[in-house]
């Protein structure tokens, strides 16, 4: 390739050089539809992304509406379906109102950055998503780290002189999958004047009474200081993303957030079947408890394999291992095995935090954890001979 006197790929080339020998290359899988796979690794907990009422009323409204929103949403890109998604998700988690976004990371996006100004705080756990974090980088709030799940910390940020403060916290953290303190959280906020935002990526449709989420189940969804962000992705196993809280939050966003006004509305076939999903776990609630209790169930297989997992509180079972290259070899002896294992390195987490990741789905049969079983006794074999060598 021709390049003028100076390369101007050539430092991507040397950072290329450093994360292949740290063992930090990623590479995209493409998967097969219907492969012969346990998936332990898909956020599609209740088992909803198939679910054939939840694809007919996405095909429906694709028939209906078209396939794409058209506009943004303050132009073409709302929908009667959009207002009626907006209605079930405030209505089932508790909350004055919603609004849908066209994923998880823009709406985090735009809490942090419309519902703070300059001269106010955000103060966030180390462990949250990297949604919350580039939201706060590009709000012109100043912005305290503090340590994971540390309320005594949060509280010491909070005591700052701030114009306003926002506290932040994942419902259930995405890579281990501990329930954050909320009450002890919504306090601090509450006793400095704050908001508490709550990510629910992870509790929504997991936790909570029927599945309404972390904060519901810490009797918070409906406080006057309390924004909760969910995506449609996971639980409901499609695409998009909301904001629930009072009306004059979401009507703020509506007006102030630039990731909601900048952005081409939620596709109608998104929103349909959001809609049809948030229908189905409504009426049958026990896909939640399935769902928890195959976590407890594969954290048990884990730990008889050798493994050290994490306590689920929701859908998530971690294994903490040893080194990037214990983790991508432990995966891919899984993989062989015929199961599916999230791999999780720097970046996406903290240097020497690398770890397994395992998701439980409400549809896991007793075949399909006898297999993860099979699968996690040959990884923790080979994740020891990774380490050793
Ligand atoms: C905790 C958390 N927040 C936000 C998001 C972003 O959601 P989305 O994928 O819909 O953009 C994710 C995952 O993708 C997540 O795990």
């Amino acid at each position: 390739v021709a390049v003028g006197h100076r390369d101007p790929l050539q430092w991507l080339r040397r950072q290329e050089t450093q994360r292949r020998a740290a063992g930090l290359r990623r590479t995209l899988n493409y998967r097969n539809d219907h492969e012969p796979l346990v998936d332990l690794a898909s956020n599609d907990y209740l088992a909803l992304s198939r679910d054939p009422r939840v694809v007919r009323a996405a095909a429906d409204a694709a028939g209906r509406w078209g396939v794409g929103a058209t506009g943004s949403r303050l132009v073409t890109g709302s929908t009667r379906l959009h207002a009626d998604l907006e209605g079930g998700l405030a209505g089932f988690v508790g909350t004055e109102a919603a609004l849908v976004f066209s994923s998880g990371y823009t709406a985090n996006v735009a809490v942090l950055t419309a519902l703070t100004r300059p001269g106010d705080l955000v103060v966030s756990d180390a462990a949250n998503h990297a949604s919350i974090i580039d939201g706060a980088r590009l709000s012109r709030a100043a912005r305290t780290v503090v340590g994971h799940l540390d309320v005594a910390a949060v509280e010491r940020a909070a005591a700052a002189e701030a114009a306003g403060l926002l506290v932040v916290t994942e419902g259930i953290f995405s890579v281990d999958g501990e329930a954050a303190p909320l009450q002890a959280l919504h306090r601090v906020a509450r006793r400095h004047g704050g908001l508490l935002v709550v990510d629910d990526a992870h509790g929504f449709g997991v936790v909570g009474p029927a599945g309404r989420g972390s904060a519901a189940l810490a009797g918070l969804a409906g406080a006057p200081d309390v924004v909760i962000t969910i995506t449609l992705s996971k639980a409901l196993g499609g695409q998009g993303g909301a904001v629930l809280g009072p009306r004059e939050v979401i009507d703020h966003l509506v007006d102030a957030a630039r990731s909601f006004i900048f952005d081409t509305g939620l596709a109608p076939p998104s929103v349909a079947a959001g809609l049809r999903a948030l229908e189905v776990l409504c009426a049958e609630p026990e896909r939640t408890a399935a769902t928890r209790s195959r976590a407890e169930r594969i954290a048990a297989l884990a730990a008889e394999a050798g493994f050290t997992p994490t306590a689920p509180a929701a859908a998530i079972v971690a294994l903490p291992v040893e080194s990037p290259a214990a983790a991508l070899a432990g995966a891919a002896e899984a993989l062989r095995n015929g199961v599916r294992l999230g791999c999780f390195r720097p970046p996406s987490v903290p240097d020497g935090r690398s770890r397994l990741r395992l998701t439980a789905r409400a549809d896991l049969t007793s075949e399909d954890l006898a297999a993860a079983a099979h699968a996690l006794a040959a990884a923790a074999r080979v994740r020891s001979d990774a380490s050793n060598g």
